[in-house]
């Protein structure tokens, strides 16, 4: 019998540099598909081990916790969102949480904007002209799109990521770009003459807004009828944080009846969207299957910090990314 530590890994294909670090020195099993674990399997499989290697795929709460048993000392998610994890049990439990903050920081803040300037300028609309024969001409007023300079853009969640955000916004000269969060941060905001606003003047001023905060029971939902009905007509929202933020039949009620403008999701309810989802018809929409992170480099250090994280707790060690619970 060994007696080296057990890892549960839910995926195969995370980057091995990662599964390496792991295999000096702990005896490391993993789901074999390259689709989430099967709930069942991973009641089974979790079982007896010392920690979990999780992604944002897979739900972490009681039963897991309670599957695993007294012994698993780490949680570790190859994330920065940790709302699919019950930090709370684990807290209970004296169970540490790892998470890869910063590393992905860049990579969401660039795929944000490329999302937004495809959403406001209707990228993906006019391309599928190109190869449907509706591009029969120049014209003057086709496929024109709003632009970023002269918006007012508003940023729910000016955390690591909204700041980059912001950050990448200022050379396309808006006319001003607000934030709102629970708690506000003059001198972060002073770097990119941002101001803070309360939700209410976020939704009725902007022309643009931005999700990039943390799904929490405060802001599950958050975009929901009332919300879009405060929201201007020439409104485009965009959301990289996590679907459940917004009420998703309420945007697709607000988009098709044009009270809103349009909307540019990388993340949705659920994931992947069923390809029967009415979102799906609408021209107004711009669907990416969430790769905000989705740089080779960014996914491979996010590997290893996962990695890193899970020995650190099994040494009872600093973690390089703990989730303070
Ligand atoms: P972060 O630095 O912790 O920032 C989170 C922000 O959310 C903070 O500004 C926080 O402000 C704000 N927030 C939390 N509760 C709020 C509330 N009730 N009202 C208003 N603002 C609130 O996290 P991050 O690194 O920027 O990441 C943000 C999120 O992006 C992650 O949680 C994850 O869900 C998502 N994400 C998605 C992708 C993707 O692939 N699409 C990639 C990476 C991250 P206060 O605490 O001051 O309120
Ligand atoms: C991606 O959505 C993340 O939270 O890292």
């Amino acid at each position: 019998m060994s007696s080296q530590p057990k890892v549960y890994v839910t995926r195969p294909d995370v980057d091995d540099s990662g599964l390496e670090l792991l295999r000096k020195s702990c005896q490391v099993s993993t789901w074999h598909e390259t689709y989430p674990v099967p709930r069942s399997e991973l009641i089974r499989e979790v079982a007896g081990k010392d920690a979990l290697y999780c992604a944002l795929t897979d739900t972490v709460n009681k039963e897991v916790l309670d599957a695993a048993g007294p012994q698993l000392k780490c949680v570790a998610t190859i994330s920065v969102g940790y709302d699919h994890i019950d930090v709370e049990e684990c807290r209970k439990r004296g169970i540490r949480v790892g998470y890869t903050p910063d590393v992905l920081t860049d990579a969401t803040a660039e795929l944000t904007l490329a999302l937004l300037l495809a959403t406001n300028r209707r990228l993906f609309e006019a391309n599928k002209q190109v190869y449907n024969g509706g591009w029969k001409s120049w014209a003057p007023m086709w496929m024109c799109g709003q632009g970023l300079k002269g918006s007012r853009v508003g940023l729910l969640g000016f955390g690591r990521i909204g700041q980059e955000i912001a950050a990448r916004i200022v050379p396309f000269k808006p006319a001003e770009i607000t934030y709102t969060t629970r708690t506000p941060r003059p001198e972060e905001a002073a770097a990119v003459n941002a101001r803070y606003v309360d939700f209410d003047e976020m939704l009725r001023k902007s022309d643009i807004i931005v999700v990039c905060c943390a799904l929490t029971p405060e802001t599950k939902e958050i975009f929901n009828a009332a919300a879009f009905q405060k929201m201007k007509s020439n409104c485009i929202l965009i959301n990289t944080a996590r679907g459940a933020v917004v009420d998703q039949k309420a945007l697709y009620e607000a988009l098709k009846s044009n009270q809103i403008l349009a909307a540019g999701l990388d993340v949705t309810t659920p994931e992947p969207l069923p390809l029967d989802d009415p979102l799906l018809k609408l021209d107004n929409v711009v669907i990416l299957p969430h790769i905000g992170s989705a740089d080779i480099e960014t996914r491979k250090e996010m590997s290893r910090i996962t990695a890193r994280n899970i020995l650190s707790a099994l040494a009872g060690e600093k973690m390089e990314a703990e989730v303070k619970l």
